[in-house]
């Protein structure tokens, strides 16, 4: 069956989704700097399940049914303070080194940032939704290259209006690593974009990133200066992550050990 390949860049892009037909697409979502990085950790760390909402009230609704559950996120790249809640203090901001086994593990989270949590939402109508991150690039290539989807779109969260280089660079490792399976199939300009573009930078992604506007941001930060660094391991974990119909994001295959697990 003939492939497609094709990469949105900017927020406008992904905005317009819901004028396509994304039945039989899967998204790969990259907020690379930093909320896709920051779900991945949180996963690989042992958390449950994290909902990603687009605004605060929707979180805070979460919490409201789901006491247990922590409350994640950041407004202008900070830790979202009571100031914007009307009192509440959210757990976690979305640093992913924040986010370590001892506060995550077994835990839910509800999470909003200023542009991955939209970027993912946009995604919703997709036939499947995996989240992307230079931390589990070559877990989510494998299940891409094992299953093979005919259509295969790769969505940069970007920053406010932008689009931002570092979900470019993002999505452009995972051209390369896909390149044999897709390359000969109709494959977009922007996928070609994206590919050369990882490739110019591909020996020194730290400094390519550090370069970029969330990069510089988040150097010029004291407190979140490490994130950089952090959030372009290569596969620092191996696994899939998902958000799937319910609208959680998940490590793939969770859901069905757990029903193993309790015979359900
Ligand atoms: C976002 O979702 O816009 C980013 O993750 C922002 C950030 O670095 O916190």
């Amino acid at each position: 069956m003939p492939t497609t390949l094709e990469v949105l860049f900017a927020p406008a892009e992904f905005a317009r989704l819901g004028q396509r037909d994304l039945s039989q697409t899967v998204c790969v979502v990259f907020d690379v700097l930093r909320a896709t990085s920051t779900m991945v950790t949180a996963l690989g760390n042992g958390a449950t399940a994290i909902a990603p909402v687009a605004e605060i009230p929707e979180a805070l609704g979460i919490r409201q049914r789901q006491p247990e559950v922590l409350l994640a996120g950041e407004r202008d790249g900070v830790r979202i303070e009571g100031h914007l809640t009307g009192g509440i203090g959210f757990d976690l901001g979305n640093s992913p080194r924040e986010f370590t086994a001892a506060r995550v593990r077994g835990r839910t989270i509800a999470i909003t940032t200023t542009n991955g949590t939209r970027a993912l939402r946009a995604c919703a109508p997709a036939a499947a939704v995996l989240l992307g991150s230079f931390l589990n690039l070559r877990a989510t290539t494998d299940l891409i290259e094992r299953q093979h989807p005919s259509h295969l779109l790769m969505v940069c969260s970007g920053t406010l209006e932008q689009a931002a280089y570092e979900d470019v660079l993002g999505a452009g490792a995972l051209c390369e690593l896909l390149w044999p399976r897709y390359g000969g199939g109709a494959v977009a300009d922007s996928a070609h974009m994206a590919r050369r573009l990882f490739r110019l930078a591909q020996d020194d992604v730290l400094a390519a990133v550090a370069q970029s506007r969330n990069g510089r941001r988040l150097m010029a930060n004291p407190d979140l200066r490490e994130d950089v660094p952090f959030c372009v391991q290569r596969d620092l974990f191996g696994l899939v992550v998902e958000m799937g119909k319910d609208g959680w994001v998940r490590t793939r295959g969770s859901q069905d050990e757990a029903r193993g697990k309790t015979g359900n």
